[in-house]
């Protein structure tokens, strides 16, 4: 099984994302610090595992605390959540998160101090298992949208390693190729951090499901030649009209999708649904490091003094999304309507 992350007795546990495929090794934070380092450097990625390792690194440093009164614990804890809040602007379960762990201390804050420290772990604790049990339910809802045999395009890892397990966008297809659909996978390769490639591949690859990865560039050639037959990405923020943000070149691939007549779907946990955010012109997009795309692997690949743009995600459009997948449900146009009424069912998944 994969552990993307897990609080553990020395700190919070990440297996290293900069490093994979060809690394295995984990790091583990010991302040709140840390964490948000590893967020902004992604060593830990993807909207969901974000969300948890942000509530986890949240509990570490209220854990680390050495503040004597619950009114200096609540500035200390306001100012953690500051540091972690700066790190990735676009994936929304990071607010999500910081929120749902703001809200825990005030329902708590009544209590004593070791104690509310042990409450706050154990909602960061609660809030991984939750992922897991969505992305499975995700699936189980998800994979009856799946072609019973033939090709699934995906972009970005949206997988084990973007949540804290099974996966969203690969989920579905786990959830698929257990219920005994013959899917192959077509991973774009995801220029320019590669998440498709290194990551998608390496675990499709560890559950023996069938991948190929394809350059981003490729994907409207795979798709006239008719190997694919559905496309289901993750999000990391999708707006109350159902516009999609996701790792940049999702919206090339939703308007060749449509082009070709093939479906494509978005899984994400509810928890990525920004009901704030009336459309996707209002997502704040993150822009990254212009050396992830003049360098590969250190390597300099443009004249020196070029001008860059690197926007980490693109905004595709609800016109262009067949489905939302969640875990209560899947969602179709119009989508202020059915994101609206999932998002306020009070029904929560088991864990
Ligand atoms: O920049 P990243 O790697 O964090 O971007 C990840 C993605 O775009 C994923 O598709 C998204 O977060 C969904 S992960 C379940």
């Amino acid at each position: 099984m994969i552990q993307t992350l897990e609080w553990t007795d020395n700190g919070v546990r990440f297996i290293d994302q900069t490093k994979l495929p060809t690394k295995e090794t984990y790091v583990t934070c010991e302040t709140h610090e840390q964490v948000a380092d590893v967020i902004r450097t992604m060593v830990v990625r993807g909207a969901p595992a974000i969300g948890v390792a942000a509530a986890m690194g949240i509990a570490l440093g209220v854990k680390n605390s050495k503040a004597e009164t619950v009114a200096d614990l609540k500035r200390e804890l306001d100012q953690i959540c500051d540091i972690i809040g700066k790190t990735r602007p676009t994936a929304v379960n990071l607010f999500w998160a910081i929120r749902r762990m703001q809200e825990k201390f005030e329902r708590v804050r009544i209590r004593p101090l070791a104690q509310i420290k042990q409450d706050l772990i154990e909602e960061s604790k609660r809030m991984y298992a939750e992922d897991i049990a969505a992305n499975q339910a995700m699936g189980r809802h998800g994979a009856t949208l799946m072609p019973s045999e033939g090709g699934v395009l995906t972009h970005c890892n949206a997988g084990a390693l973007a949540t804290a397990g099974y996966g969203t966008a690969l989920g579905v297809i786990r959830a698929a190729v257990e219920q005994g659909k013959k899917i192959h996978v077509y991973a774009d390769e995801t220029r320019p951090f590669l998440q498709g490639s290194r990551l998608t591949a390496w675990e499709l690859m560890k559950d023996g499901i069938p991948t190929t990865v394809i350059s981003d560039n490729m994907a409207g050639a795979v798709m006239k030649q008719g190997k694919i037959g559905a496309i289901v990405v993750g999000a990391d923020r999708i707006a109350a009209n159902g516009d999609v943000a996701n790792k940049i070149g999702t919206y090339t691939v939703a308007i060749l999708a449509k082009e070709h007549g093939i479906p494509f779907y978005v899984a994400a946990p509810i928890s990525t649904v920004d009901l704030e955010c009336p459309d996707g012109g209002s997502i704040p997009i993150e822009q990254r490091n212009a050396k992830e795309i003049t360098h590969i692997a250190g390597r300099q690949m443009t004249p020196e003094g070029v001008s860059i743009e690197n926007p980490a995600f693109d905004v595709t459009p609800a016109k262009y999304v067949t489905a939302i997948i969640t875990e209560r449900g899947i969602a179709r146009a119009p989508y202020e309507e059915s994101l609206h009424s999932l998002a306020s069912t009070e029904t929560k998944v088991e864990v």
